[in-house]
């Protein structure tokens, strides 16, 4: 994979993930990813997002103080926008294998799906609502006073 050709990420917390893509011609694609190898935590949590209504769905709109991610568009397209309080930038999520790292305190949302689209999403814990921040000015305050936890 020509790693270099991804645009390089601005936000703090963040970083791409790589995965092994074994193709196998007529009969598809396989994808790996490995906890602690690929994926940077043991994981405790996996779901996935479908039935996306194409421009219209929002998904995210919230950062996280303590859990850490690593969200991949395995089918379609998305539009991946990332805020880490200071820098706010958007990624279009359109590689079946390169995942992007959501780490603490990092505001995501996710918008602009093609049709077809699939998320998959690896958690590095289990659901909290505690650890969620999901009003943004709340976020941004965080944030100047010096990070989350
Ligand atoms: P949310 O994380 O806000 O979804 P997204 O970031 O994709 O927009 O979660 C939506 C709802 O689903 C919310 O009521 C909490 C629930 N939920 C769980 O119960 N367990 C989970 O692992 C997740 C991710 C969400």
């Amino acid at each position: 994979m020509q790693t270099e050709n991804f645009e390089p990420l601005l936000v703090k917390n963040s970083g791409y993930v790589f995965l092994k893509k074994v193709c196998d011609q007529n009969d598809g694609t396989l994808i790996i990813a490995e906890a602690q190898k690929d994926i940077p935590f043991d994981l405790k949590r996996v779901y996935y997002i479908n039935n996306l209504k194409n421009f219209i769905s929002v998904r995210g709109c919230h950062a996280h103080k303590t859990l850490r991610q690593v969200i991949f568009c395995i089918a379609g397209s998305f539009t991946l926008t990332l805020d880490d309080g200071a820098t706010r930038q958007k990624i279009l999520m359109n590689h079946d294998n390169a995942g992007i790292i959501l780490g603490q305190m990092l505001w995501h949302e996710m918008s602009e799906f093609a049709s077809g689209t699939v998320l998959l999403v690896f958690a590095s814990d289990y659901y909290d609502e505690a650890d969620y921040i999901r009003n943004y000015e709340e976020f941004t305050e965080i944030c100047r006073k010096g990070g989350g936890k």
